[in-house]
């Protein structure tokens, strides 16, 4: 099989650099261990997506292997990293908001190293505000050298100095680096990184650089692994994983890969996210029709329902040819639960737009969605489009776009009242601590009372009631 061009992976000396940087931390870090009687501690904040997830948890890794005892503290820590996300305004204000609160932990402890990486910092301007307004921020990079961290944390250590770097590497693929799971049970395995869709609305394209994929050998090696060591739910992460394998010189497409990873054997469910409607490809839902492994659900978002907007919005489909897909998956899969984003305000959006927005809604009955109001992103030709929408009108929009969608998740969920659903068990819920509650193959939220040692185990649940963003239900026996 065709391996992935040479030029879109790290170089050894790179890798043998990281490897040299991390051994002198860790030398330094044992000392300290020594002297003090307990390890430094390092925190990570995660703010974005799944890709984002998968990114810190390389973080925690190289952290760890550099001697930190990773602690979910702050206040405790001799390092904190704060791994960000570019995708609305809202998510960056919350980043700066956040690491403005860091600045009284630096002036209790100088020594402390507060690090800034992530998609929001690969935007000069961000850089730049960095630079001036935040002098507490010790070190900087951007998602292109997130492989680097332990040279950069290596320079900042030595030096005393600022560490700002922005993007400075070329993108490419980076294999070996250590991670450290947040799970036992559920794991992220990135099979490619970039996105080259030039969504109008969309940030991604220019913080994560060109689409690139890893190889397949070492995708099915890391989920062969995962299976063996007992996860149960694993997501292959890709911002357009139909895209798998287009930007080498490979012939085997996703499909392919996807079918090769459904033949490790074990008790297990495959999700990937997320496919471009543009590029799902009807072979696709075939492999998944006839997969053991591959989870009933299709996360495919849609956007906007109005033909006029998909195209400002540069997304290469029609609202037809994104119901054709559906009615495919629909057919082959009659069970399978589909999600979708939405996306309410985009410049120009009309009254008439939104309502097709909301026919289509009604007309393709998700199981659930994620909305987003329309937030503009310097540098994306859709922030420089004329007509924004006011604020009021997009919220209101979205307020309607909710209620319409919450009638449909309850009609859904209500379905299945009476059925017996499996569940993949998260432990004592986060917010009612008197219930535990678990997913479904289909990612539904499910609440239920069992006992601390069936976390991360899949069980059968009877769905005695619903709700619009969850169902209630009793444990029983296979
Ligand atoms: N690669 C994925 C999406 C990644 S971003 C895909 O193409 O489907 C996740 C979601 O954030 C997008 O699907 C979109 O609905 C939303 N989003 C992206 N940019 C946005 C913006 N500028 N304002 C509001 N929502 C946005
Ligand atoms: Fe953004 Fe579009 Fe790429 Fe998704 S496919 S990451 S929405 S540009
Ligand atoms: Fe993800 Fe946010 Fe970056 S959504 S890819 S972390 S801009």
């Amino acid at each position: 099989m065709a391996a992935t061009p040479k030029s879109r992976q790290i170089s050894e000396e790179d890798k043998k650099r990281q490897k040299e940087c991390t051994a002198q931390i860790r030398s330094a870090n044992e000392a300290y261990t020594k002297a003090n009687g307990r390890a430094p501690r390092a925190f990570v904040l995660t703010l974005g997506c799944q890709q984002n997830e998968a990114d810190s948890e390389k973080l925690c890794g190289m952290a760890e292997a550099c001697g930190y005892e990773i602690t979910d503290k702050a206040e405790e820590a001799a390092l904190i990293m704060v791994n960000t996300c570019a995708i609305r305004e809202h998510a960056e204000q919350r980043a700066l908001s956040l690491v403005g609160q860091y600045k009284h932990l630096k002036a209790r402890n100088p020594e402390l190293v507060i690090g800034i990486c992530g998609c929001m910092v690969v935007q000069e301007h961000r850089i730049e505000d960095i630079k001036r307004r935040y002098p507490y921020v010790d070190l900087l990079f951007g998602t292109s050298s997130l492989h680097r961290f332990p040279e950069l944390l290596l320079e900042k250590l030595t030096h005393k100095k600022r560490v700002l770097r922005g993007d400075e590497t070329e993108y490419a693929v980076a294999e070996d680096i250590p991670i450290r799971r947040e799970s036992t049970y559920r794991a992220w395995v990135s099979v490619m990184y970039g996105c080259n869709n030039f969504c109008s609305y969309c940030i991604v394209p220019y913080v994560r650089g060109r689409e690139r994929s890893r190889e397949k050998e070492a995708v099915i090696r890391e989920v062969r692994e995962l299976v063996e060591a007992g996860y149960r739910d694993i997501t292959l992460l890709g911002q357009n994983v139909n895209s798998y394998g287009k930007d080498g010189d490979r012939s085997d497409d996703f499909a392919d890969l996807l079918a090769e990873l459904d033949t490790i054997e074990g008790d297990y469910w495959l999700h990937f996210m997320t496919s471009h409607p543009k590029d799902a490809t009807r072979k696709l839902i075939d492999v998944m029709a006839n997969a053991r492994h591959v989870a009933r659900h299709f996360h495919l978002p849609m956007q906007s329902g109005s033909d006029r907007i998909l195209q400002a919005m540069n997304r290469r489909y029609t609202f037809e040819k994104y119901r054709d897909i559906l009615t495919y998956i629909r057919k082959k899969m009659p069970d399978i639960t589909v999600t979708s984003d939405l996306i309410v305000g985009f410049p120009g959006e009309t009254e008439e737009d939104f309502a097709a927005t909301l026919d289509a809604l009604r007309q393709c009955r998700f199981d659930m969605i994620y909305s987003f109001i329309y937030s503009p992103r310097k540098g994306t030709p859709a922030a420089e489009m004329a007509e924004q929408i006011p604020q009021a009108v997009k919220s209101e929009r979205y307020e309607r776009l909710l209620a319409v969608q919450n009638e449909i998740a309850l009609a859904v969920g209500e379905a299945l009242i009476g059925k017996t659903v499996r569940v993949l068990c998260d432990g004592i819920s986060k917010n009612n601590e008197k219930v535990y509650s678990g997913r479904t193959e289909g990612g539904k939220i499910v609440f239920f009372d069992t006992t601390p040692e069936n976390t991360g185990k899949f069980l059968s649940v009877f769905v005695e009631r619903a709700e619009p963003f969850a169902l209630y239900g009793t444990v029983v026996k296979d």
